[in-house]
This record gives structure tokens, C-alpha cells and sequence, in this order.
């Protein structure tokens, strides 16, 4: 029996059901839908619409509907529709006529707004303390890697050498930036629609900033209609993960580089690598190619919503029931993003002398060069044309660059010494930057950061 046959005669068409149906994914919400109807129904009897032995007979019969649910003892049937109809359905079978009170001044429509937000709220935080687990990687690997340097790189193309430690903390501030967003975006959520019923609330007394507090919400909604219809939270949750998606898959991008014979700067651990099915002598990058590739479907999930929203009048609109699928996708693609990225990180072997041989090569230090005829008081302008003049040089008549330096009468031997290898980087020596003494600072912020966003995180419950 659907919940308006005394509306609708005849039974709705088979074909109705099975395209409306929402059960098979809204069931995820079942501990929060369960939640949500503690609240509602202490709040009926907060304003006398259940006597004490009513609520105590809801609240016993929700606990019995949560522990089947809990166990999978919970029998669906082909008429539940959605989480929100099950329940019901079942509650009122256990408690009979008192169960017929459960709807009392509420909608789904306001329920499931509830239900989604107590769960984003709950998710978002699971994320956010993954990518903590993240960053802690990229710290040890970091602290691991001492005065190693690589090659920085502008367009691909070797620019000067930076200390490995400051390659890496570069993703990790990126993820705190993720961090700081997913924190704000539950600030945000943090807010029950509960009590606005279908869309305009009610005559009934509800209690809506009791059932907020109740819930553990930081307040209720201004707007009936507002909180019924606004999905703000799953686009910002979704946008979050994707610009989360976006990171991972930039350093996926670098995994499957540095692992290449070509770049040869880190072999994977066999337990993150996969083999090919024909060739025997593959040992392939797949995590990291996946945080790449999945990418495009946490994008994707996030524009999917927003061109479902963007057309529909205020309040609620049946499209709205789109919204749980990219939300769930998002959220479990995420949290397998983030564990294996954090495995394979964790697990990875740098080469350090491949990695230093490459930034070895002469033509990287130019720039200190240029700096040292800056510091001679040499315009800068002019210094960057002498020295791209010796690297010119060198490369057509095939003289080692050292050569030509050591000729060059403004230049000589103390500038000869700028290319030794190792020296360049450690002449990054401002704020930020990529040498030994600044990282050393960079790495006591960042281990700062990590401690105040751990606990911010944990705030979020
Ligand atoms: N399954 C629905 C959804 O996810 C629940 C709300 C249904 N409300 C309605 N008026 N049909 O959006």
C-alpha cells in the first residue's frame, strides 16, 4: 500500500515503482533516518502530541527497527520505496496504532534534508581525518628524505633543484587546504531542516530547534521552503571531494612519471603495483593511475547535481532524490582514494641518486649563476644574458659549461663552484623556499598545521 492511496485510487503502475524507487541506495541512511525519528518523536511529545507511554513505546519500537536493520534480520518489502517508507512501515507493524503517530507534522521532504546532512556531516569528517592520515605520510616520507634533491620543474622541463622534503610537503599543503574546506563546508551543513515539514511547516506544535539539538545540530533552518530545497551542502560536499580528486590525481600524475624507466625516481612496493596479463616484465602504476582517472567521475559527480539543480522552483522537486547517488559515489570513492594513495606513498622507494643525478646537470644552476653576477653588481637583466649566452655556447661548440664560466672574466672560479653538484640548492635559502634551512622551517609549520587541524578535525565529532 503506497502512503497516498487515500488520495490516488488504483494502484500506481508497476513501471512507477521501479523508476522511483530509491530503497536499493537510501538505505545507506538508515541509521540516520532512524536518528532523525528519535528526535522528531521526542519532540511530538515535548509538545503533547504523544503521551510519555507513546514516545517510550516509539522509541523502544525504533530501537527493535534499528537492531534488525543493524543485524540485515530487517524483511524489506516491494512497497518500500525509500529508507524513510520502510521504517514507517515496519515501526507501525511492531507498534501498531501508536506507530500511525510516527509522521505526526512531518514530510519526507524534511527528512530526508535531515537524514542527508546528519550524514554528510559524519562522512565529511571521515574524510577529513583520512587526508590527516595522508599528510602524516607525506610528513615521514619528508623527514625521510634529509637533503635528497630532484629537479624542480617548470613545463616539464628541468628548472632548478629542489630538495625532495619540499616536493612533497607541496601536496601536503595542498590537502590542507582540503582539509579547511571540508571543515567549513560542515560548518556550513551544520544546520536541521527538521520541522519545516513538506515545505511551509505546520499548525502542529513542532519543535524545531529542540529537535536540532537533539540531532546535535548547531541550529535549525530560517526558511521552510529553503530547508526543504536547499542542496547547497551536496555540491559543496561534491566540489570539496572533486578538488580533493583533483590533488590526488596530481600526484597519481607524478607516481606514474617518477616510476617510469625514463624518470627512473621511485619503484613501487609489489603490494601497490599490479602486473600485465601478457607482458611479464610489467610492473605497472595502476593506484596511481587510477587517483588520475577517477578524477574525472568526482568532476563529473559534482556537475552531474549542479545541472540537476539548476532549474527547479522552490521547494522540494521529486529531481532532488538525484542527489544521494553522486554524494555516495563521491564519498566512497574518496575514502579508497585516500587509503590507497596513502599505502602507496607510504610503501615507495625513492631513488635519491637518480633523482640527484638528474638535477645534477650544469645548466640547472644558471640562475645562481645569474644571482652571483647580481650580487657583483651586475643588473639582473644583463646578468641572465651573459649567463644564457655561456649555455648557448655551451651547448653549440659542446664545451662543458664550467669551461666557459671559469673563462669568463666577470665569472672565474668562485662562480665555477655554484655548479658543483648539491650547491644550488642549498642557496635557496628565503622564506619558502626549496633548501635545506628553509624546508627545515617549512616542515616545523606544516607538523604545526597537522596538530591544530587533528584537532579541529575531531571537533567535528
Ligand atoms: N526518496 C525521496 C528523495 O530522496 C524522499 C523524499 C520524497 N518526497 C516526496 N515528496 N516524494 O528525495
Amino acid at each position: 500500500m503506497t502512503l497516498w492511496h487515500g488520495r490516488l485510487s488504483g494502484g500506481t503502475a508497476d513501471v512507477v515503482m521501479d523508476y522511483s524507487v530509491s530503497i536499493h541506495f537510501d538505505q545507506r541512511l538508515a541509521r540516520d533516518d532512524i536518528a532523525g525519528s528519535r528526535a522528531h518523536v521526542r519532540g511530538l511529545g515535548r509538545g503533547g502530541l504523544l503521551t510519555a507511554d507513546e514516545v517510550e513505546t516509539l522509541l523502544s519500537t525504533l530501537d527493535t527497527v534499528e537492531a534488525e536493520l543493524d543485524t540485515g534480520a530487517f524483511a524489506f518489502v516491494p512497497d518500500d520505496e525509500d529508507i524513510h517508507t520502510a521504517v514507517e512501515r515496519r515501526v507501525t507493524e511492531l507498534a501498531g496504532d501508536v506507530g500511525a503517530k510516527l509522521h505526526t507534522g512531518r514530510s519526507r521532504n524534511d527528512q530526508i534534508a535531515t537524514d542527508l546532512r546528519l550524514y554528510a556531516k559524519r562522512e565529511l569528517a571521515g574524510l577529513a581525518s583520512d587526508i590527516l592520515v595522508l599528510q602524516d605520510v607525506l610528513l615521514t616520507r619528508a623527514k625521510d628524505a634529509g637533503d635528497t634533491y630532484l629537479p624542480g620543474y617548470t613545463h616539464l622541463q628541468r628548472a632548478q633543484p629542489v630538495l625532495l622534503a619540499h616536493h612533497l610537503l607541496a601536496h601536503g599543503w595542498a590537502l590542507s587546504r582540503d582539509v579547511d574546506r571540508l571543515v567549513a563546508t560542515v560548518a556550513r551543513l551544520d544546520i536541521s531542516p527538521l520541522g519545516a515539514g513538506a515545505l511551509a511547516g505546520s499548525s502542529l506544535p513542532l519543535d524545531p530547534d529542540g529537535t536540532a539539538a537533539d540531532l546535535g545540530f548547531a541550529g535549525r533552518f530560517e526558511n521552510s521552503l529553503d530547508a526543504v530545497s536547499d542542496r547547497d551542502f551536496v555540491a559543496e560536499s561534491l566540489f570539496d571531494l572533486a578538488l580533493l580528486g583533483v590533488h590526488l590525481s596530481r600526484i597519481g600524475e607524478e607516481i606514474v612519471l617518477w616510476s617510469t624507466e625514463e624518470f627512473g625516481f621511485a619503484v613501487l612496493d609489489d603490494a601497490f603495483a599490479t602486473g600485465s596479463s601478457m607482458l611479464p616484465q610489467k610492473k605497472n602504476p595502476d593506484v596511481a593511475e587510477l587517483a588520475r582517472g577517477k578524477s574525472g567521475r568526482l568532476i563529473g559527480n559534482l556537475t552531474g547535481l549542479l545541472v540537476t539543480l539548476k532549474g527547479l522552483p522552490l521547494a522540494y522537486n521529486r529531481d532532488l532524490q538525484e542527489d544521494k547517488e553522486p554524494l555516495f559515489d563521491s564519498v566512497d570513492q574518496s575514502r579508497l582514494a585516500l587509503a590507497a594513495v596513502s599505502g602507496l606513498l607510504a610503501t615507495i622507494t625513492f631513488d635519491a641518486h637518480r633523482m640527484q643525478e638528474a638535477a645534477n646537470g650544469s645548466s640547472v644552476a644558471a640562475v645562481d649563476l645569474a644571482e652571483w653576477l647580481v650580487e657583483q653588481g651586475m643588473p639582473f637583466r644583463q646578468a641572465h644574458s651573459v649567463v644564457g649566452g655561456l649555455v648557448h655556447d655551451s651547448l653549440e661548440r659542446h664545451v662543458p659549461l664550467a669551461e666557459l664560466v671559469e673563462a669568463h672574466p666577470a665569472l672565474g672560479s668562485e662562480a665555477v663552484a655554484l655548479l658543483e653538484p648539491g650547491v644550488a640548492v642549498t642557496r635557496r635559502t628565503t622564506p619558502g623556499s626549496a633548501g635545506p634551512a628553509a624546508v627545515a622551517v617549512q616542515l616545523a609549520r606544516f607538523v604545526h598545521r597537522l596538530e591544530a587541524d587533528r584537532i579541529r578535525v575531531s571537533a567535528l565529532g
